[in-house]
């Protein structure tokens, strides 16, 4: 089966074809992104009205560029390309998959209402996507993973454990309560100065560090639940700051390590607590912070002292963030086709 998967939450416009065969993991047969992340760059952060207004500008391009790829051809002028994207679609693509939600309503607009057009005028079966599950699905490219397994969702908007007991058969263990653990990773970067995304800038610093000597709180960490608190950090964080004076490139570097080993000992703490607590074997990790190498090889150390010594699945990093690859493999485990009139935008969609 061949999906075209579309994926526009944020500010990613994103499409991609993948391909699943019985018994075989998903295969990614093509991939296109394109993203307005330089302009916010500019701003620190996201204006959802531009981003809506570049997914606009993006659409059509991306999804022919990705179809025309799946075939191994390259767009060359736009309306010979239009045409020859139509009939990849028509002949070779058997369903669509789509972003629902969660996420900016003006973008999740722009992808949900091409794909329901593409859905009725080409007659092919479309499934609704949820974004966050998705980024665990990111595991199920060109890799197999046995359920059950102890999912973490860190992105920029989202931290969250879910126990997933078969494709389409989870629960919801616990999250944040009020910032993402990428939410605090960005806010904090933009107090030290760095760019956004300030969530790979922090990894580099953090990686410079030498004395490692600063230590900033990890709230809930006891907690017996599965829930997560990053607003703290960013206050005690602007606070250190503020009484550190101005802040020296050396400075920077072990403010960056810090913040980073309270964040990662956080999630790595909880996440292994709620593999023992569900005697899981496996733990899955989706979503943009976990491209972060030094959270991949502190999950991978100690679970090794754990009572159950999990495996670690992770995506590969391009999958990591966001993508429409991942929207296109989460359909393929989870092919549950609706009619194209009951698809809507949710940008509150959280788990069901
Ligand atoms: O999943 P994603 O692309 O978007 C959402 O769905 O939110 O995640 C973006 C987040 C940003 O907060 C970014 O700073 C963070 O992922 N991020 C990282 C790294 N790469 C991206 N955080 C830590 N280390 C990284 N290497
Ligand atoms: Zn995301």
């Amino acid at each position: 089966m061949r999906i075209l998967a579309i994926e526009t939450s944020c500010d990613e416009t994103s499409a991609a074809v993948i391909e699943k065969k019985q018994q075989s993991p998903a295969r990614v047969l093509s991939v296109s992104i394109s993203s307005s992340g330089e302009l916010h760059a500019l701003t620190g952060g996201i204006i959802p009205e531009k981003a809506a207004r570049e997914q606009l500008s993006y659409i059509i391009p991306v999804i022919t560029k990705s179809l025309l790829e799946s075939e191994g051809k390259h767009v060359s002028n736009l309306k010979d390309s239009l045409a020859m994207g139509n009939s990849i679609l028509q002949q070779s693509i058997d369903a669509l998959a789509v972003t629902q939600g969660p996420g900016l309503i003006g973008s999740l607009l722009i992808g949900v209402e091409t794909a329901k057009t593409l859905s009725f005028t080409m007659d092919k079966p479309i499934v609704p996507v949820n974004h966050l599950l998705a980024h665990i699905y990111a595991n199920f490219i060109d890799q197999e993973i046995l359920l059950p397994f102890i999912g973490l969702i860190v992105s920029g908007g989202h931290t969250d454990l879910l126990y997933f007991k078969g494709h389409g058969n989870y629960q919801w263990l616990g999250g944040t309560r009020d910032d993402a653990a990428g939410e605090a990773l960005d806010k904090i970067g933009r107090i030290l100065g760095l760019p956004y995304p300030a969530g790979p800038e922090i990894e580099k610093q953090a990686s410079k560090a030498t004395e490692k000597q600063i230590s900033f709180s990890r709230p809930l960490i006891n907690s017996q639940d599965f829930d997560f608190s990053f607003s703290g950090l960013k206050t005690e964080v602007a606070r250190f700051i503020k009484s550190a004076g101005p802040l020296s490139e050396k400075d920077i570097q072990e403010i960056s390590f810090a913040v980073q080993d309270a964040v990662i000992d956080v999630l790595v703490t909880k996440t292994l607590r709620a593999a023992e607590k569900y005697n899981c074997s496996t733990i899955v990790l989706g979503g943009g912070v976990s491209a972060n190498g030094t959270l991949r090889d502190t999950m991978k150390q100690k679970a090794k002292n754990t009572s159950i010594n999990p495996n670690i699945y992770y995506p590969k990093k391009k999958y990591t963030t966001d993508n429409a690859a991942m929207i296109g493999a989460y359909a393929a485990y989870n092919f549950t086709p609706v009619a194209w009139q009951d698809i809507k935008a949710m940008p509150e969609l959280y788990f069901a």
